[in-house]
């Protein structure tokens, strides 16, 4: 089965600026993602998404409201329907005349899969944070505490145990970081504690 799109063009320029509101993202959440591991995976994208986007790019609200969105929805379709995970979120995105880059940041969220390779800093860090988080997720779940005392210490040894997460590649992590410009160790760092406060927030 290929999830490739064979496509690099999504959406529509006219419509840059767009964005589903809080409300309409959060019932297409409700009504498309129904396991709850998968759901709070996308939290927590969603949040390291917002959080960098306000806290190193600087963004407006309405700039970091468009990166969140872009974490929450990257997996929209994952759940319901793998064999058209990524083209059934983006083609319904387009239906609703979104602005280009949430579709094109969804659609680079895995270069390898989809095809598409990342282009802008949203792109890039959407991609950093996916697989990143998840492994950081599991190694939590391990331990007794969960995020608390958690660092990158730990993380590190985890990243390098290869049968910890075995189908989390890490050599797609480390290729992530590179084109995202940013060290491991930093973006493992930015992760933990933001990652902790947002999973101990949700209630799935
Ligand atoms: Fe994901």
């Amino acid at each position: 089965m290929s999830l490739l799109l064979n496509r690099n063009s999504f959406g529509n320029p006219s419509n840059a600026g767009k964005l589903l509101s809080k409300e309409a993202a959060n019932s297409l959440f409700e009504e498309w993602v129904l396991n709850p591991k998968l759901r709070v995976h996308m939290l927590q994208v969603a949040h390291l998404m917002q959080c960098w986007a306000a806290e190193k790019e600087g963004l407006s609200e309405s700039g970091i409201w468009k990166w969140e969105l872009s974490g929450l929805l990257h997996d929209a379709d994952w759940d319901q329907w793998p064999d058209q995970h990524c083209k059934k979120i983006i083609e319904y995105l387009e239906q609703l005349e979104i602005d280009p880059e949430v579709m094109h940041a969804i659609a680079s969220h895995g270069p390898a899969h989809f095809g598409v390779e990342p282009e802008n800093n949203m792109d890039k860090m959407l991609f950093a944070f996916d697989e990143l988080s998840g492994l950081i997720h599991a190694y939590s779940i391990l331990r007794p505490g969960g995020y608390e005392g958690m660092d990158l210490k730990g993380v590190k040894k985890r990243l390098k145990e290869k049968s910890f997460a075995a189908n989390v590649s890490r050599d797609e992590i480390q290729d992530a970081a590179n084109r995202a410009g940013i060290l491991l160790d930093d973006l493992i760092a930015f992760i933990i504690p933001r990652q902790a406060t947002i999973t101990n927030s949700v209630n799935v």
